[in-house]
């Protein structure tokens, strides 16, 4: 078995650290909770493996490594579907000789029968297991659910780095005081928290209000962006006459759709300015320009690769603040 990023590039070839790590990135990644969930996202009807690999190949091409997966995302075959296309090309596929290799986050859920400290090291063997590595790059807890204090699975967390298998670890969905507390935990043995992963989009603005954006910057946490398009509303493709497909659809309708369409009318006036970039390219620059690190999902080539055209321009400050102020007005 390999390491999930055997030659993983450094922070000066690929962008940006991963919070305090030696671990690289560019300020984009890609999101798998699609990736083999028919329930909410329809695997294996509008998309199939093979449009996955290909999202997975031509987002490696693009310089976008770090790929988020969980225990729970499609009942793991979220993360054996990110395992197989990696060692494909460890095998000598498509790709391998050129394109950078992946680097793997993955992250562990406190099912009300994972209580213990030990339980986070089995379900990380687990995942490791289903990835085919001996060592994953961002181990995270997924959320914070009681009665384990997060003490506890800071501490989890710090065994899982001194076993060896993982690189470094994060969390997610996490309140500024529980980010704090688990800072203080990881850097008393020696440990950074890399990260925590939260919902932030230009429709969700919560970590601007609640510290949590604030403290990451302190702390030297890096933010990822979850559904940072919206679960696609952000893209202009969906509208109050075209609500998104399955369990989307009733969840986001009616008002909900209209309210966001002076949104997506300015991020199309403002990358029509940048050589025509999308709503959604514009959506995922204006999370970078915020400092953080968006994972948007991707079923297919396409969607990977107008994603990747994220990467490598800003936003000015004028275009920052008028997104700001029009999404503040819905
Ligand atoms: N930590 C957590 O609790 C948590 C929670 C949620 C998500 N996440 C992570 O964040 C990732 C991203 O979030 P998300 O998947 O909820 O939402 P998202 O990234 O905002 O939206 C993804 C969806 O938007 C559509 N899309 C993406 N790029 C597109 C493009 N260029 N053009 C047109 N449509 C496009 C696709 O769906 P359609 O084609 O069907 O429209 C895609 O599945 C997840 O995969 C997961 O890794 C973490």
């Amino acid at each position: 078995m390999e390491t999930a990023a055997a030659h993983t590039a450094t922070a000066g070839e690929a962008g940006i650290p991963l919070g305090g790590t030696p671990l690289g990135i560019n300020p984009l990644g890609v999101g798998t909770w699609a990736w083999g969930d028919c329930f909410f996202w329809g695997y294996g009807q509008d998309y199939v493996d093979a449009d996955l690999q290909a999202a997975f190949e031509t987002s490696l091409a693009a310089g976008v490594t770090l790929f988020d997966t969980a225990e729970v995302y499609g009942k793991g075959q979220s993360e054996r579907l990110l395992g197989r296309f990696t060692h494909a090309r460890q095998l000598g596929g498509a790709g391998e000789a050129t394109n950078p290799s992946p680097i793997i986050a993955t992250k562990f859920f406190p099912y009300p029968w994972h209580l213990r400290r030990g339980s986070l090291l089995r379900a990380l063997r687990g995942s490791l297991d289903r990835l085919g590595v001996t060592q994953v790059d961002l181990y995270q807890i997924h959320w914070a659910y009681p009665p384990v204090p997060v003490e506890a699975w800071a501490n989890a967390l710090a065994d899982a780095v001194e076993a060896g298998l993982t690189k470094a670890v994060g969390v997610s969905n996490y309140s500024a005081d529980q980010m704090r507390r688990t800072h203080a935990v990881l850097t008393r043995r020696g440990i950074p928290l890399a990260s925590n992963q939260v919902h932030y989009s230009l429709a969700h603005r919560r970590p601007e209000r609640d510290g949590v954006l604030a403290a990451c910057r302190e702390l030297d946490v890096t933010l990822i962006a979850y559904s940072p398009l919206a679960m696609g509303l952000l893209t202009g493709k969906y509208g109050p006459e075209q609500p998104p497909p399955g369990l989307r659809g009733r969840r986001f309708r009616g008002r909900r759709l209209a309210q966001l369409q002076p949104l997506i009318a300015t991020l199309r006036q403002i990358g029509e300015a940048h050589s025509g970039k999308t709503p959604a390219q514009v959506a995922l620059n204006w999370l970078i320009c915020k400092g953080t690190v968006p994972i948007p999902g991707a079923k297919n080539a396409r969607q990977a690769q107008e994603n990747a055209g994220a990467l490598g321009w800003r936003l000015d400050e004028a275009e920052i603040d008028a997104l700001d102020r029009i999404s503040d007005a819905r």
